[in-house]
């Protein structure tokens, strides 16, 4: 029994090798020099990857089940990949400085991809930003069912106008956050009320809300500001993306399967926060929870012990906690007006003092989770002088390259398109890095990239 199941698992496995090498010819493009001639006419959804790096190792499976689903899907979306150390010269025109990058090129326009390496995730960018860059809404029933499938959705009202041009000049950009609709007034739900037309609207938190251009500044930094529900279950990711805002972050950082009153307090005051002071706290701040202490406490190379709250800057990496227990929603709303007004004491930042402090702290990290992994491992790398001697050069070599931020700030307005930030040539350092010592987790990683990213 057990010899014919195991026989059948691998004619199993064999049918699936099979299909994924044949597949990998038909549904995968290997590029080369040609590409740069030929693919003008198409759209392209490109793998950039270096064959020693182990993160462009991790992603070829997943790479080729993109191309298989793509091609089912009708899509007529191309996928290839390009051996960007082959093709130095094509892949740095495409702005390629890590591996692996992924970028979907439409025209003249190149997206990048940096959300999470999965199928479905890739495949829902390259739909969303190779589809129509706004998506018509011409009847109620399609404006509620899309409604239904978007948490937060950004709605043209009107007809054509500068601010019409302006809305398609910004989802030109931020497709690759969120989509556009359009929709006229009568297709809106009945309890919108608009102050005028042309208007742009943003539905979510079970509202809506709408853009005024003297209030909110430009258009495209009210959207990147509002591309967020008002209360976020924040994760490592979520948070690397808010660095975008710029906004302050006020965490209840809690342990989401501990039913405890104290676990959940915290948890709704900062729900009642989000919801009713909304107006007077939006412009500055994001509120969420954020399940366990590990990301944070690494994050902050602290010992928050949870239940907790903690308010991060993001654009310095300071962060704020209450000097006393937070009660109730009032104790919150002071906490927040001390930081406002600068009486709060932040801790953290960006400082000289900070950097060093990350380097001994990432150092002490790796020899930990090394030894944790392997233990033998973890005895003859840093039983020896010689480990030793690694963690200062990896100390003084992560010092250097937090350095070297210009180049992002270059390379950020290629083609007249928002350069995402360069996560990937990050992962490039992570690479050699990982070599001598262990596998970092992906935490460790995104958490690095915050940190990179904040300087920007
Ligand atoms: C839940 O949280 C409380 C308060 O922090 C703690 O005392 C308790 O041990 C936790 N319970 C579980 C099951 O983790
Ligand atoms: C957050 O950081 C920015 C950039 O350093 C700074 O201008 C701002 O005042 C900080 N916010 C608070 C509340 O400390």
């Amino acid at each position: 029994m057990a010899a014919a199941g195991e026989r059948r698992q691998l004619l199993g496995a064999a049918v699936v090798l099979a299909l994924v090498l044949a597949s990998d010819a038909v549904f995968v493009e290997d590029l080369d020099e040609s590409f740069k001639e030929n693919r003008k006419d198409d759209i392209w959804l490109v793998d950039f990857y270096a064959p020693w790096c182990g993160h462009c190792k991790k992603l070829e499976p997943v790479w080729n089940e993109v191309g298989i689903e793509m091609k089912n899907m009708g899509s007529p979306v191309k996928v290839g990949k390009m051996d960007a150390t082959s093709f130095s010269s094509i892949a740095s025109e495409f702005g390629v400085r890590g591996y692996p990058t992924i970028k979907l090129l439409k025209g003249d326009l190149a997206y990048n991809y940096r959300g999470p390496r999965t199928k479905d995730d890739i495949i829902e960018f390259a739909n969303r930003v190779a589809g129509p860059l706004i998506r018509p809404l011409p009847s109620q029933l399609l404006f509620e069912h899309v409604q239904k499938r978007h948490r937060v959705l950004f709605v043209y009202v009107g007809g054509e106008s500068p601010l019409k041009e302006k809305y398609i000049e910004v989802a030109s950009e931020l497709i690759v956050y969120t989509y556009f609709f359009s929709a006229s007034e009568d297709v809106l739900p009945e309890y919108v009320t608009l102050p005028e037309l042309p208007a742009v609207v943003v539905f979510k938190d079970g509202t809506y809300f709408v853009y005024d251009e003297y209030e909110d500044g430009d258009l495209s930094s009210w959207i990147n500001r509002e591309r967020f529900q008002g209360y976020l279950n924040v994760d490592g990711f979520t948070l690397y993306e808010l660095g975008d805002t710029g906004k302050l972050v006020a965490i209840a950082v809690i342990d989401d399967k501990n039913s405890s009153v104290e676990h959940t307090r915290l948890k709704s005051i900062i729900q009642e926060v989000a919801r009713d002071y909304r107006d007077h706290f939006h412009r500055d701040f994001q509120f969420g929870h954020m399940d366990g202490n590990d990301y944070i406490n690494s994050l902050l190379m602290d010992d928050l012990t949870i239940p907790t709250i903690v308010v991060l800057n993001t654009s310095n990496q300071q962060y704020f906690l209450p000097d006393r227990h937070i009660e109730n929603t009032e104790d919150m709303v002071k906490f927040i007006n001390n930081i406002l007004d600068g009486t709060a004491e932040a801790q953290g930042g960006d400082g000289v003092l900070q950097r060093i402090k990350r380097i001994i702290y990432d150092a002490k990290s790796t020899v930990v989770s090394v030894f944790k992994s392997s233990p033998l491992l973890g005895c003859f790398l840093f039983g020896l002088p010689l480990g030793v001697i690694s963690i200062m050069c990896y100390g003084i070599y992560t010092a250097d390259t937090d350095g070297g931020i210009d180049e992002n700030e270059a390379t950020k307005k290629e083609n007249g398109n928002r350069e995402l930030t360069d996560e990937g040539s990050e992962e490039e350092r992570e690479e050699e890095k990982k070599e001598k010592y262990a596998e970092l987790s992906d935490g460790e990683l995104k958490q690095k990239s915050i940190l990179e990213k904040k300087k920007d």
